[in-house]
């Protein structure tokens, strides 16, 4: 690895670790000599994949089970980390309520219309008001490392641009039962962007910067048919394979990345340039 690209002994929170996309970040990590910090809802998992981890790369890596919605277990995870590594250097805000729409029939309650508050609240609450206090907590110990170091937020082509609900449409639904992409999928990666930008200008004197991605969707056995519609509005003309991320996750929290701060990029195959 070269240097410019090497995370060696470098503290990094990921949340939603143990996810389709987050056990790629902590992987890359781990390959690149840091140490992911993973945190999610499953303590087996998180163990399970630390261990992987471990094994595979040779690195410490350390599970902790952390609900980023509720502020009290965040700040009890940020007294331990302290306490065992003293400093951190990034955080990956990863997690998020992700709803496969495409895959599920007849999901009604996804319609504008028929949202519940209580759904909006929830999703909300993961990917807004976690990010919010992950960068709270994590964030303000970065800014006390010397060093300074990196926030990267997970946003999502959605963040730029309004889902086609035209891909989620089931032949022979009524118009009313017509599956589409719930609303707060836009806020919430919309609002990651707005929350890159802040981050990007909070702490400039401790030399904390924040990006975003905007990945594209990976393919993940979703239904031919969608997989026909959704690939046709992608110039690369296929979905995102889901190790696909890594060197850009990778080169964003590295020392390679010094000067980006507040950039918003695009990994989708062109899905936005069309
Ligand atoms: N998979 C895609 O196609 C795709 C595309 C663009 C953007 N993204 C974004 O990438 C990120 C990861 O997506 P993914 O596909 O790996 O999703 P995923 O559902 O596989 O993983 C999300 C993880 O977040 C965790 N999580 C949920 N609520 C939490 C909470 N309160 N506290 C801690 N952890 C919590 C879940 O347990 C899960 O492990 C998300 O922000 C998603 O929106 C994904």
């Amino acid at each position: 690895m070269m240097d410019i690209f090497s995370l060696k002994e470098k503290v990094i929170i990921i949340t939603g670790a143990t996810g389709l996309l987050g056990s790629q970040h902590a992987a890359v990590v781990a390959e690149a000599g840091g140490i992911p910090i993973l945190l999610d809802l499953d303590q087996n998992r998180c163990n399970h994949l630390a261990i992987e981890l471990k094994q595979k790369f040779g690195v410490d890596a350390v599970g902790y089970k952390v609900d980023i919605t509720k502020e009290d277990e965040i700040i009890e995870n940020v007294a331990l980390i302290k306490q065992k590594y003293n400093y951190i250097h990034a955080l990956v805000n990863n997690a998020a309520n992700n709803p496969k729409v495409e895959d599920s029939a007849e999901k009604a309650f996804s319609r504008l219309e028929n949202f519940p508050i209580s759904v909006w609240n929830s999703d909300l609450a993961v990917g807004l008001t976690g990010s919010f206090l992950c960068a709270k907590h994590y964030g303000y110990l970065i800014s006390e490392n010397p060093d300074g170091g990196t926030i990267l937020n997970i946003s999502s082509d959605l963040g730029l641009i309004a889902p086609d609900q035209r891909l989620y449409r089931k032949y022979g639904l009524p118009e009313n039962l017509q599956p589409v992409k719930p609303v707060t999928y836009s806020v919430v990666k919309a609002g990651l962007i707005g929350l890159t930008r802040y981050l990007a200008t909070y702490w400039p004197d401790k030399n904390v910067r924040c990006n975003a991605i905007c990945p594209g969707g990976v393919e993940n056995n979703q239904n031919p048919e969608f997989l026909k519609e959704v690939t046709s509005r992608i110039p690369l003309g296929r979905m995102a394979r889901k190790d696909e991320y890594k060197g850009l996750v990778l080169f964003l929290l590295s020392e390679s990345a010094s000067y980006l701060n507040g950039s918003i990029i695009s990994a989708d195959g062109g899905r936005t340039v069309w």
